[in-house]
Parts: structure tokens; C-alpha cells; sequence
């Protein structure tokens, strides 16, 4: 089999088929993908067995250094005993599901907001890669929005607007609008980062607008009026034209860019059905320059 990169319908995001991830090694297949990720932003790979050292391995091979400075490690230890594979599900460490006032739960339902990875530390997460291996036997889909289809949309007294603003994004913020606060000490290792509001992507040039639950306001702004500003974009960002809904099957593996893509989980019963994904998110550390040659061939 040979990889085959194949356009989904929807205005980002691609099936690949023809290769095994836990195997993958060879530089211009690797190369491949990263060209895929630039043009589709998010690519879909059906039956991915994974282990979670093979997550780990793959992750690394693909896009360097991982992020393991979680809101879900400040919260609880990783019960796989490496912070890298950021547990993405509803249980907890006794192996069951998760009580509904658990603190872990209250934090990470709010996954159903739309965000991007990491936006809060800097460097933020670039790709975030999910293995899926509980499924529940409802749909628990994730949605991705486009947000370089979303800001060439946008009219151009809008993007003149925008031009230079700086967000600041906490997920202190994020949770506490839904009602979860953080103690002061966890607050402490959670700071929160500032990032422009529009963005040129290195290597293909495009814009893209950078959103998330996370971002709190803008800077230099009054925080009523960048809020509203903040709003706006994000409601214009997740209309259906810029979305991908994905299905969730076992052994799914599905990468996405979170410089160019909000995503959100969907809700499910999850005091009655187990989801668990495993999660692993890389920094968006300037390339090496041999990796840039290479995807620039
Ligand atoms: C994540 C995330 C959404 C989901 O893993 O970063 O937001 O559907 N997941 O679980
Ligand atoms: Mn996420």
C-alpha cells in the first residue's frame, strides 16, 4: 500500500490511507504528512492500533518536542505515568467513570467549548494528535473549525480591524466562566500566554485567526469591547460552512492543527458510557531547518 491522502468533503481535513503510524520512520512520508497537515489541517487514519509508547514515539518523530504542561496534569497525575499522553477521557484512576462533581470531570467537560490546544502556555500546542480506544456506543463526535477558511471570509474592514491585536488567553478564564475555579496554587502553574489575534502561517503563508474559549481579552483594549470583538469572531469562525464533524471508530487516529483549527468535544451521556482517548500535543517550536527543506521539496 502507498499513502493516499484524500480531501474529506468538508472545507478542511483529509482521510489518509496506505500506512501504519506505529511503524512510520521513513523521512518522506513524514514529509508527506506535514505538507498534508499544512494544506487539510486536520487528517483522519482509520485503524491505528497504538500503544501508548508508539503515541509517544510517533508524536515525537513527527513534530519534535511534546507539551506537558496540561490543566489536566495541574489537576490530577497522569495515570499513565508520562505527562505527554494527556488522558482524554472519563475515567479516573480507579479505572471507573468519572462521579459527575469530580474535579476532573467539572475541568475537562468544558472540552466541549470551542478552543484550541495549549493556547494558554507559550509556546502553545501546535499539533495535537488524538488515538481513540473506548468508544461509546453513542455518537461523542468531535468538531474542528477552519479558522484560515474563516478569516479569508471575513470582510475586509474586519481584518484591517484586527490587524496586530494581541489576545490573552487563560484557561483559568475559560473554566472559570463555566462555573470551575482553580485554587490559587494551581493558578500559579497556569499563568496564561499572549498570541496575535491573526496569524501568517511559516511555510504556506495563509492567515488564520487564533481563538479559543481561552482567550480572555485583548490587550491594550477595554475588556468589555475586546470581548465583544473576541465574540464575534468565534461566532462567525464555527458556522457550519467552516466545519468538520468527526465520527469517533476504535483505533481512529486524528491529527489537527491548532494554529489553524478550533475544535470542540460534543456532548454524550458520560456518566453512563466510557470515551477514552489518548491525547499527544507537540510544541510549535520554530522548525528545524532540515524539517522545513524537507516539507518545502
Ligand atoms: C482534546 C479535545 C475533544 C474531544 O483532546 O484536546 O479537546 O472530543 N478533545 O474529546
Ligand atoms: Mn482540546
Amino acid at each position: 500500500m502507498t499513502l493516499h491522502i484524500q480531501k474529506l468533503p468538508s472545507v478542511l481535513g483529509a482521510e489518509v490511507t496506505g500506512i501504519s503510524l506505529r511503524t512510520l520512520t521513513d523521512p518522506d512520508t513524514l514529509a508527506q504528512l506535514r505538507a498534508g497537515m499544512d494544506e487539510h489541517a486536520v487528517l483522519v487514519f482509520r485503524d491505528q492500533p497504538l500503544e501508548n509508547e508508539e503515541q509517544l514515539a510517533f508524536a515525537e518523530r513527527f513534530d519534535g518536542t511534546l507539551h506537558s504542561k496540561t490543566s489536566v496534569a495541574v489537576l490530577a497525575k497522569n495515570r499513565f505515568g508520562n505527562e505527554a499522553l494527556t488522558d482524554i477521557s472519563n475515567v479516573g484512576a480507579d479505572g471507573q467513570i468519572l462521579p459527575a462533581d469530580h474535579r476532573l470531570r467539572m475541568s475537562t467537560i468544558s472540552n466541549r467549548l470551542w478552543h484550541t490546544d495549549a493556547s494558554f502556555e507559550n509556546p502553545p500546542g501546535r499539533y495535537s494528535m488524538l488515538s481513540a480506544r473506548v468508544v461509546p456506543p453513542v455518537r461523542a463526535d468531535t468538531e474542528f473549525a477552519d479558522m484560515r477558511a474563516a478569516y479569508d471570509a471575513l470582510d475586509d474592514a474586519t481584518k484591517a480591524a484586527i490587524e496586530g491585536l494581541q489576545v490573552f488567553h487563560s484557561i483559568a478564564y475559560s473554566r472559570q466562566i463555566m462555573g470551575f475555579e482553580f485554587s490559587e496554587e494551581e493558578k500559579q502553574r497556569l499563568k496564561g500566554a499572549v498570541h496575535p489575534l491573526a496569524r501568517t502561517l511559516p511555510r504556506t503563508g495563509r492567515r488564520s485567526l487564533y481563538l479559543a474559549s481561552h482567550a480572555s481579552h485583548i490587550v491594550d483594549m477595554a475588556v468589555p469591547e475586546g470581548r465583544l470583538i473576541l465574540r464575534d469572531l468565534s461566532e462567525h469562525a464555527t458556522q457550519p460552512q467552516f466545519i468538520y464533524r468527526h465520527e469517533w471508530r476504535v483505533h481512529d487516529f486524528v491529527i489537527w492543527d491548532n494554529r489553524t483549527t478550533m475544535h470542540r468535544a460534543r456532548p454524550f451521556d458520560d456518566k453512563k458510557y466510557r470515551r477514552e482517548l489518548r491525547r499527544t500535543t507537540t510544541l510549535d517550536l520554530p522548525l528545524p531547518a532540515t524539517s522545513t527543506a524537507t516539507v518545502a521539496a
